[in-house]
């Protein structure tokens, strides 16, 4: 994970997780649900709050939480305590000798999480999704524009933060190996002027 990016959650985590809990994410939720049956594997990549994570526990999902930032797994399993058993710190992309990638699941959700990756750690990371989601299974894969970033590919907070059009991400996951099947365009979440979120829905294909 990029240090600087890291250093920030870490010393922010209960602030940003309080700010992500609050967040409007109805749209998303039912999206989620409208995918994968309750029982699907599902794994969070950059989970923050657990918000997410802790919405598919209790419905049923065999949810796997992970986030890059140890601080941020502390704060989501305080708020959720539902995810104590279910969380693990796991920063994206893996190395490759990680016992994550062993494991394939029916669903994978990376929320608001690509900004903060360069363009070599996002290609890496659409090959690694294409082989932990099972034939037939869903990415849900969202990223932000009209952020303003002051310094070169950093936000006023220090953040790594890249934004990129929906053309560019979905040609780097179709390379990976994804089939896309729905853009979603929201207004932020957190209520923010100027900034819209791009939802990607992809499939793989065997
Ligand atoms: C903007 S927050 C989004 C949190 C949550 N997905 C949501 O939608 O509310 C970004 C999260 O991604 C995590 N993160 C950033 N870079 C990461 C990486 N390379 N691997 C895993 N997690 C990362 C951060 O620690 C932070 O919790």
């Amino acid at each position: 994970m990029d240090t600087l990016t890291s250093a920030y959650y870490a010393s922010h985590a209960a602030e940003c997780a309080a700010r992500y809990d609050a967040a409007d994410v109805l749209p998303l939720h039912e999206l989620l649900q409208s995918l994968a049956p309750a029982g699907s594997r599902v794994l969070e990549i950059g989970g923050g709050s657990g918000r997410d994570a802790a919405f598919l526990v209790h419905l049923g999902y065999d949810t796997t939480y992970t986030d890059g930032c140890e601080e941020m797994v502390r704060e989501a399993v305080k708020r959720h305590p539902e995810l104590a058993t279910k969380a693990r710190c796991a920063a994206f992309p893996l190395p490759d000798d990680h016992a994550l990638l062993l494991e394939r699941y029916d669903m994978v959700l990376c929320a608001a999480v690509i900004m903060h990756l360069d363009d070599a750690s996002l290609e890496r990371l659409a090959m690694q999704l294409v082989r932990m989601v099972a034939d037939t299974g869903w990415l849900v894969l969202s990223h932000s524009r009209g952020h303003r970033c002051p310094a070169r590919n950093r936000d006023s907070c220090g953040r790594l933060f890249i934004e990129r059009t929906p053309t560019n991400v979905n040609s780097v996951l179709r390379n990976g190996g994804f089939q896309p099947v729905e853009l979603i365009e929201n207004a932020d979440g957190l209520g923010r002027d100027g900034i819209t979120w791009a939802t990607h829905v992809l499939q793989k294909t065997s």
